[in-house]
């Protein structure tokens, strides 16, 4: 299991991380966004779009679901299942996850039987207001690049 441990000392840090991150993915991939209320989950996906030249301001799905973002290459799904909490998970998510776009996925615990094993896991723990720990796991060694970016910056 490959991983990438860094501190962010603000927003803007980790949506710089998100950017450089989401240079290396591709349709299909799968990025699972786990952390408390607040931690910074929506703030990276924001970090993914802008880098992928999305000018406008990302919200949470939370009371969507799903938004589809195919104004941008490769498109990007964003799933937040906050609310879903294991209830009526069955609702055509797996039609977009490892399907024609990346997919991050706010509480991936709430659908666990739809994570696919190959996926990269984004953990990100509140130290202070404005510091993030931030986590970067490759359970199935699947990203290798993108971790070995990541160590060489
Ligand atoms: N280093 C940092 N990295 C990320 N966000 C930060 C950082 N420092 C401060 N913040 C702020 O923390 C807040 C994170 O909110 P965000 O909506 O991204 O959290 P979330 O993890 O998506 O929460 P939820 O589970 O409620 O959806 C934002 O207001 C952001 O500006
Ligand atoms: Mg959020």
């Amino acid at each position: 299991m490959l991983k990438y441990r860094c501190i962010s000392k603000s927003a803007q840090e980790t949506q710089a991380l998100a950017g450089k991150i989401m240079s290396f993915l591709k349709p299909s991939d799968v990025v699972l966004l786990t952390g408390d209320l607040g931690a910074g989950k929506t703030t990276l996906v924001g970090g993914a779009l802008s880098y992928l030249g999305y000018k406008d301001h990302v919200i949470s799905p939370t009371f969507n679901i799903l938004k589809c973002y195919f104004e941008v290459k490769p498109n990007v799904f964003h799933i937040d299942a906050y609310r879903l909490e294991n209830q009526n998970i069955d609702i055509g998510l797996d039609e977009f996850i490892e399907g024609n776009g990346v997919t991050f996925v706010e509480w991936p615990k709430f659908i666990e039987p739809l994570i696919p094993s190959k996926h990269l896991e984004i953990s990100i723990k509140r130290i202070s207001d404005n510091e993030r720990d931030i986590e970067i796991i490759d359970p199935t060694d699947s990203y290798k690049t993108v971790l070995e970016n990541l160590e060489a910056k």
